[in-house]
């Protein structure tokens, strides 16, 4: 070889040595520049499923009363018995910390646990069924990002035959079958966006839908009303506009709503007045106060468009029992109610803005259901604490104070004063609800 060969090849080789010490060097820079924006990645990722599981309300029903976060212990009562939600923070031997996101989504989309066992649907998969796999992913990462917690969850306290796995598949096969949320093209993008939040992870079906006797919602689109099991409250309509439907509100009135959990003040119509409160105050609070404007109108755009349909019930109802009203018992009511109500809500019902609802021409004091009421006026109640309505004021338990008959009375009295006009309240009804409160 030449020397000037020799030369070429060890200008060559210097060249090549020079080239990787100059990557060597530059590689730290690189993966500097590099290592934050897979964190980020991670964190967006991670901040994308704690949304999402604000949207869901996972929190609400996986955390026991007092219990951290997630740690699941906390008893769905069920007509079968109490169904217990799980840990779903990463511990490994109690928690979801030997999961994988396939096990995860079959959770979500299956309806099926690690090793394979039917969930009860006490866990609304007949709703997450719907959610996708990029948004289970999300949630995934979300929930493994969590300090695990060691707590293990009791067993479940459900009858037989009804905790067997037999009878959960012959009740999968005839209730659900496991789908993925499918766009409608002739709808516009926001009603889209608001079909997949409120039919899936919403799960409002799982309250504002009648349940069979073998505790199945008839049709997760049908949202026509229905009365909780043992919580004794009555989710109403979803599509009646004389109870929870909103087709005559502004895109504006149900987001207030859904944000702040009450729409009533003196700008707004008597018929769009609305406090949430009980199992729909809880809805506010732990899930749709935290959820984007963009999300909150495009809920309001679905809702708003679902089909009106009249409560074939309510009316049935009020046609059998509308019956004269004793005058007696609406003079004992009158009295009451200037007795212990008429200072928050008003003479004539009227209410006060912001703090006390009005209840003349109020659709919750009107609907042909009275468990609400009733329930309101037994155990008392506030609206959920949120940024629009920081401090809320509260309706006071009345379950020590008046006997059935006059909680019948001033309920009887209230549905039938200031323009308001509903069938009247038996002491029955009231006593039927004080004795079936689940404690
Ligand atoms: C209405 C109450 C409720 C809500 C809301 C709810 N869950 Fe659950 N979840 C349950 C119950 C009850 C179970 C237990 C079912 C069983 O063991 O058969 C459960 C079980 C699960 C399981 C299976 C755990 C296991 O060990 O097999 C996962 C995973 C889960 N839920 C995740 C979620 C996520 C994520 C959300 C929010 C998107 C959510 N849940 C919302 C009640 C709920
Ligand atoms: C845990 C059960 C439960 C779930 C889940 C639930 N709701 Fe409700 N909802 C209720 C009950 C009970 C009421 C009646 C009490 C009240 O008016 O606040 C109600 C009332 C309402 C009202 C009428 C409020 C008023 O005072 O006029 C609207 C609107 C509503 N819900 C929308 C929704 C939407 C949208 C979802 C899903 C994001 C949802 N709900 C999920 C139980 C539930
Ligand atoms: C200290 C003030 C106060 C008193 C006294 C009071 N209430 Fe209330 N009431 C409230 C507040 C606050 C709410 C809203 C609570 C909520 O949303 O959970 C409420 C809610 C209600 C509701 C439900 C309205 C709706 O839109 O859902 C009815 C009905 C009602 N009260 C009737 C009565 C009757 C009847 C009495 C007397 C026996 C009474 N209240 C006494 C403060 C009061």
């Amino acid at each position: 070889m030449s020397w000037l060969k020799r030369l070429a090849v060890l200008a060559f080789a210097v060249g090549l040595a020079l080239a990787a010490l100059s990557w060597w060097w530059s590689r730290p820079v690189a993966v500097l520049a590099f290592e934050p924006r897979v964190a980020s990645a991670a964190d967006a990722l991670v901040e994308r499923g704690a949304y999402l599981a604000r949207a869901g309300n996972c929190m609400a029903c996986h955390t026991a009363r007092g219990g951290e976060p997630y740690a699941g212990g906390r008893g769905i009562e069920t007509p079968f018995g109490a169904v217990f939600a799980g840990n779903l923070t990463p511990d490994p031997a109690t928690g979801l910390g030997r999961w994988s996101r396939e096990d995860f989504w079959r959770a979500l989309h299956h309806g099926q646990s690690r090793d394979g066992r039917l969930l009860y649907p006490a866990f609304p998969y007949t709703n997450t069924t719907l959610v996708s796999r990029a948004d289970a992913d999300a949630l995934f990462a979300y929930l493994q990002s969590l300090p695990p917690v060691m707590q293990a969850t009791p067993a479940h306290q459900v009858a037989w035959p009804f905790n067997t796995q037999l009878a959960l598949g012959a009740w999968r096969s005839l209730y659900f079958s496991p789908g993925l949320f499918e766009a409608d093209p002739a709808q516009s993008e926001a009603w889209n966006r608001g079909a997949y939040l409120v039919k899936g992870l919403g799960h409002c079906s799982a309250c504002h839908t009648a349940r069979n006797a073998l505790g199945a919602t008839n049709d997760a689109l049908d949202l026509a009303g229905g009365l909780i099991p043992l919580q004794n409250w009555y989710a109403p309509s979803l599509t009646d506009p004389a109870e929870a439907g909103v087709s005559h509100w502004s895109i504006e009135d149900v987001v207030r709503l859904l944000k702040t959990g009450v729409t009533d003040d003196t700008t707004v119509a008597s018929s769009k007045r609305a406090w949430v409160s009980g199992p729909m105050g809880e809805v506010v609070q732990g899930s749709t106060q935290h959820l984007s404007e963009p999300d909150l109108r495009a809920m309001a755009v679905f809702l708003k468009a679902l089909p009106v349909s009249q409560n074939t019930v309510s009316t049935a109802w009020v046609q059998t029992h509308q019956h004269g009203l004793s005058s007696a018992k609406m003079l004992q009511g009158q009295a009451l109610y200037e007795k212990h109500c008429a200072q928050c809500h008003g003479d004539q019902g009227q209410g006060k803005a912001g703090s006390y609802p009005t209840l003349s021409l109020n659709r919750a004091v009107n609907m042909h259901t009275t468990a609400n009421l009733v329930q309101m006026l037994l155990y008392g109640g506030y609206s959920p604490a949120t940024e629009g309505n920081p401090r809320p004021y509260g309706m006071p338990p009345y379950v020590l104070v008046l006997k059935d008959s006059e909680v019948a009375a001033v309920l009887t009295y209230v549905r039938n004063s200031w323009g308001n006009q509903a069938p009247d309240v038996s002491e029955v009804e009231v006593n039927r609800h004080r004795n079936t409160q689940g404690q």
